[in-house]
């Protein structure tokens, strides 16, 4: 039986393009009525090749929506206090409504010192200790932009979340357990499934939205799935022959699940999307600042 018809295939490139398109009219409108540009400051230190790729990417959907973006390239060899000093220029430009430091950071550095260095006002990654404690009390400024997108896209295939199971795989500060705090925020209930959970299978199968964001290829597989769930990819694995796969095993769950994210082309194109939509945001608080 040929059952490809059936799977509902969520489009992350799609959905994340029309967010995109959507915010470069509202950047031309800032731009004409309040002469005001938004602004990303993007920041690499050192040389790990998929963190280039990361910025590179960013700063180009920047362009494209007509974000300006100032790229910040820093050598591996950078000390703390240098990046702290730059941070702090960067939270006083007037130019500037975001700051993002592409992370992991070299060794030496302190991530979490860094993080709290970013004024909470600039912080569109939503990774400050403030915009953190502010969607953990409900009332959140700036969200994680992974789990942010990831909302989106369930926004996009009706599911009502009201009451739903939802199951987060994976606990880690950008993507875990900020998805749990946005998922328990629409009324679903929430469990966060992780590496020293014991009977893991059997907590995934009463889901009917699962997030997997583990980082094992392949991981969760389909006897593990409720028929109809809906079921969000956050993985990005490289296998050894050098394909790209996620943390859910497409071939099988796909046959279980009433909608999936791909990988790639799911979860990934969103979380550019909803930095550009954060950046944005910082801009129009600066306007209604003013
Ligand atoms: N590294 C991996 N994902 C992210 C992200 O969303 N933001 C930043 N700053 N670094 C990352």
């Amino acid at each position: 039986m040929d059952t490809t018809e059936t799977i509902n295939i969520i489009d992350g490139k799609a959905r994340a393009l029309e967010v995109r398109e959507a915010l470069k009219i509202e950047v031309d409108k800032l731009k004409a009525e309040d002469k005001i540009t938004p602004g990303l400051a993007v920041v690499l230190v050192g040389e790990d090749p998929a963190s280039a790729v990361y910025v590179r990417n960013k700063s180009k959907a920047c362009e494209k929506a007509g974000i300006e973006s100032f790229k910040h390239t820093l050598s591996a060899e950078t000390a703390e206090d240098e990046l702290l000093a730059l941070i702090d220029e960067l939270n006083k430009d007037s130019r500037i409504d975001g700051i993002l430091v592409q992370l992991p950071l070299p060794g030496h550095i302190d991530e979490d010192k860094v993080i709290e260095a970013i004024t909470p006002e600039k912080d569109v990654d939503g990774f400050h200790p403030f915009n953190v404690g502010k969607l953990m009390t409900g009332k959140p400024v700036f969200e994680s932009c992974t789990p942010l997108g990831i909302m989106d896209l369930i926004a996009s295939t009706g599911i009502e979340l009201k009451g739903k199971d939802a199951v987060v795989i994976g606990r880690s500060n950008i993507v875990g357990k900020p998805m749990a705090m946005m998922l328990l925020a629409e009324h679903a209930t929430v469990t966060i499934v992780h590496s020293r959970t014991q009977n893991l299978p059997e907590k995934v199968r009463g889901a009917d939205v699962i997030v997997a964001a583990v980082g094992i290829a392949n991981f969760v597989k389909g006897d593990w799935v409720k028929e109809g769930a809906v079921v969000i990819d956050v993985g990005i694995n490289r296998l050894d022959d050098g394909t790209l796969t996620g943390d859910v095993d497409f071939a099988e769950v796909s046959q279980k699940a009433s909608a999936i994210t791909p990988v790639p082309g799911g979860v990934g194109p969103m979380t550019i999307a909803m930095l550009l939509k954060n950046t944005v945001k910082s801009a129009k608080r600066r306007i209604a600042k003013k």
